[in-house]
C-alpha cells in the first residue's frame, strides 16, 4: 500500500492540458503535480532535456508541451519537429533512465480522416499535415526510447485556459451577429480538464502495476462526436443559458475556409481500448462543453 504521494512533473507552463493537470491536481491524495517549462525546460533545445527532467525529479512524467500551431508548422516544420519529435524521444529516454513511465500526448491529426468510421489505435496512420507528421514521429521516438510509455491520442482540446475553439466562439460573439463555421469535418471535442482527470487515473494505474496492456498507443477524447459547426451551437447553446453572448451560426465547407494544413475530415477516435484496459472513459463533450462555457462567463470578461 503506497501511501506516499507521488511526484507527477508535467512539461509545459501555461499550456490548457498541464493548467488543467495542476487544477485537478490539487485535488488529488495520490499525486503532487508540477510544471516544468520554459525557460528550466526547452523543448526546442533537445540536448537539455534529460537534465532538466533528472533535477525535477519525477515519479512519473507527462509530456504535454508542444508545438501546436497548426498552420503555422506548415511553414516551420524543422522547428515543430525538433519541440514534437527529437524532444519528445528525449523525454523518452529521460524516463527510461530514471526508471519512471512517460505519459506522452498526441494528436487525432496522425490520421488522414479518409476512414468513415472512428479510428482505432490499430489503424493506419497517414498525416496529412506538418504538425501531424512531427507528432506521429513523436509518438514513434517516445515508444522507440522506452517500453513504459503511453501515448494519448486526444483531440479538438478545449478549457478555461490559453487559446482554443470555445473561447475563441465566445470572443467572436461579443462583436459579431453571425459566424461562418466549418461542418464537414467531425471529431471529437475534448476538455482539457477531463484529459486531466483521466492522465492522474492512468499515471495511478501505471505506477502500481508494470502489466504491458496498460502500455502502449490509446485513444482519449471526450465521447459523442461533433462538426466544428455543431460544436459551436452547442457553445452558445450553454453560453444563452448562462447569459452570455451568442451569435447565428453559418455551416460552411472546409472549402470556403481555407487554412495553411490540411485537415482530417474524419477525426473521431474509439477509445474503448483506454475504458477496457484503464477503466478511464471521459464523459461527454456536450456536458463538458457547458460547464467550460459557463465557467468563462461567470468568471472572467472573455473580451480580455
Ligand atoms: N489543442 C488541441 O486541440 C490538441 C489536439 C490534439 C492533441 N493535442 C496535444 O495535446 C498536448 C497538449 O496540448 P495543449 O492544448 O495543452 O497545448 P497548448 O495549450 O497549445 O500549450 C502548448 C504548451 O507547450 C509548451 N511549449 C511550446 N513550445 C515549447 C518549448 N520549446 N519548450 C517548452 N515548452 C513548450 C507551451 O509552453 P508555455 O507554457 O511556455 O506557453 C505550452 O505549455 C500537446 O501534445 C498537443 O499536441 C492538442
Amino acid at each position: 500500500m503506497g501511501d506516499k504521494v507521488r511526484r507527477m512533473v508535467v512539461t509545459g507552463i501555461e499550456g490548457q492540458v498541464v493548467r488543467s493537470l495542476l487544477e485537478r491536481g490539487q485535488l488529488s491524495e495520490k499525486f503532487e503535480v508540477v510544471a516544468l517549462g520554459r525557460p528550466a525546460l526547452d523543448l526546442s533545445e533537445p540536448d537539455r532535456v534529460g537534465a532538466a527532467l533528472r533535477e525535477a525529479q519525477p515519479d512519473v512524467i507527462v509530456s504535454a508541451a508542444a508545438y501546436t500551431a497548426v498552420d503555422r508548422a506548415e511553414t516551420d516544420e524543422p522547428a515543430a519537429h525538433v519541440i514534437n519529435a527529437v524532444s519528445a524521444g528525449r523525454i523518452g529516454a529521460a524516463a527510461a533512465l530514471l526508471g519512471v513511465p512517460v505519459i506522452h500526448l498526441s494528436t487525432d491529426y496522425v490520421f488522414d480522416g479518409e476512414k468513415p468510421e472512428p479510428y482505432l489505435e490499430t489503424d493506419p496512420v497517414g498525416p496529412t499535415s506538418a504538425y501531424g507528421r512531427t507528432k506521429l514521429a513523436g509518438e514513434r521516438a517516445v515508444a522507440e526510447a522506452t517500453d513504459n510509455h503511453v501515448i494519448l491520442r486526444t483531440a479538438w482540446v478545449y478549457s478555461p485556459f490559453g487559446r482554443n475553439f470555445l473561447k475563441t466562439m465566445l470572443q467572436l460573439a461579443e462583436s459579431r451577429d453571425h459566424i461562418n463555421v466549418v461542418d464537414d469535418q467531425v471529431g471529437n471535442p475534448t476538455s482539457a480538464l477531463d484529459i486531466a482527470d483521466g492522465i492522474l487515473l492512468i499515471a495511478d494505474n501505471l505506477l502500481e502495476s508494470d502489466a504491458a496492456d496498460l502500455r502502449g498507443i490509446f485513444h482519449m477524447t471526450g465521447s459523442g462526436a461533433a462538426t466544428w459547426a455543431d460544436f459551436a451551437a452547442e457553445i452558445f447553446a450553454a453560453s444563452a443559458r448562462y447569459g452570455g453572448p451568442i451569435a447565428e451560426i453559418g455551416r460552411i465547407p472546409s472549402s470556403a475556409y481555407p487554412t495553411p494544413a490540411r485537415r482530417p475530415a474524419n477525426s473521431r477516435l474509439d477509445c474503448q481500448k483506454l475504458a477496457h484496459n484503464h477503466g478511464v472513459k471521459l464523459g461527454s463533450w456536450e456536458y463538458s462543453a457547458s460547464e467550460t462555457t459557463e465557467r468563462f462567463i461567470h468568471s472572467i470578461n472573455i473580451k480580455s
